[in-house]
């Protein structure tokens, strides 16, 4: 009998959803689940093709497009990491660049779009043993999770905490530019008629801005041990 359990992690940008779900993904030796590199991805190939800029989407010529694009996850044997795929080619390393952030929510608001993203993401939950976060994961994709949190600090923390790994990853940004870019992705996301951002009712709610990221860990992982022994 399997013990596996489904863990999701949604929350605004930067709260610390992908360190702690990975970590959580580590321990439990579970598969780790980006869902919003997949949003980035499409939105990264939307910028290729030209069809979206600061100034016009055309909205309908990506939709047409869809059965072009193949998203998924596949494993870096170098790195021993899942990494997101366009079309066979990794894009990890292009996707967090503050062009594709400052567009990925309005991409990520159009229901076509959420439709194939959710479908990768139930082929990637079938089997449990999985921590996925994003936006919609215990409200939309599993919404029968064993187990949601829903994860949330102070927009100043978390402009600060994305500032810093922007700069460590070389990418030349201001505090400003960071500022802008997530509470414009908050705005959206919360407000958006599809599969907005809300806290799932039975979602374990984590205020992350007083705690170190071990902390936080442990506090996440105390709420998995009994059900990994229950199940
Ligand atoms: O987790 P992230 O910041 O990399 O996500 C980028 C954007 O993708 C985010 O602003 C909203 C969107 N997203 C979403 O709508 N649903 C998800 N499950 C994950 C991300």
């Amino acid at each position: 009998m399997s013990n596996k359990i489904i863990i999701a992690i949604d929350g605004t940008s930067s709260t610390g959803k992908s360190t702690l779900a990975k970590r959580l993904a580590k321990r439990l030796n579970y598969l780790y689940i980006d869902s919003g590199a997949m949003y980035r991805a499409l939105t990264f190939y939307a910028i290729k093709k030209n069809y979206i800029s600061k100034s016009h989407f055309e909205k309908n010529r990506l939709i047409q497009d869809l059965p072009n694009i193949l998203i998924d996850f596949q494993y870096n044997k170098k790195n021993s990491k899942y990494e997101v795929h366009l079309n066979n080619f990794s894009v990890e390393k292009h996707i967090r660049s503050l062009k594709v952030s400052d567009l990925v929510s309005q991409i990520a608001t159009i229901d076509e779009f959420r439709k194939e993203m959710v479908k990768v993401q139930h082929l990637l939950g079938a089997n449990k043993g999985v921590v996925m976060d994003g936006r919609d994961i215990g409200t939309v994709v599993f919404p029968n999770a064993e187990l949601k949190f829903y994860l949330d600090a102070s927009l100043n923390l978390r402009v600060k905490r994305r500032y810093k790994e922007l700069i460590d990853l070389n990418h030349e940004i201001s505090l400003d530019d960071v500022f802008n870019n997530i509470s414009l992705r908050d705005n959206q996301d919360i407000n958006r008629i599809n599969s907005p951002l809300k806290k799932a009712s039975d979602s374990i709610v984590i205020h992350t801005d007083n705690f170190t990221l071990d902390e936080l860990e442990e506090k996440l992982f105390s709420y998995v041990t009994p059900l990994i022994l229950k199940n």
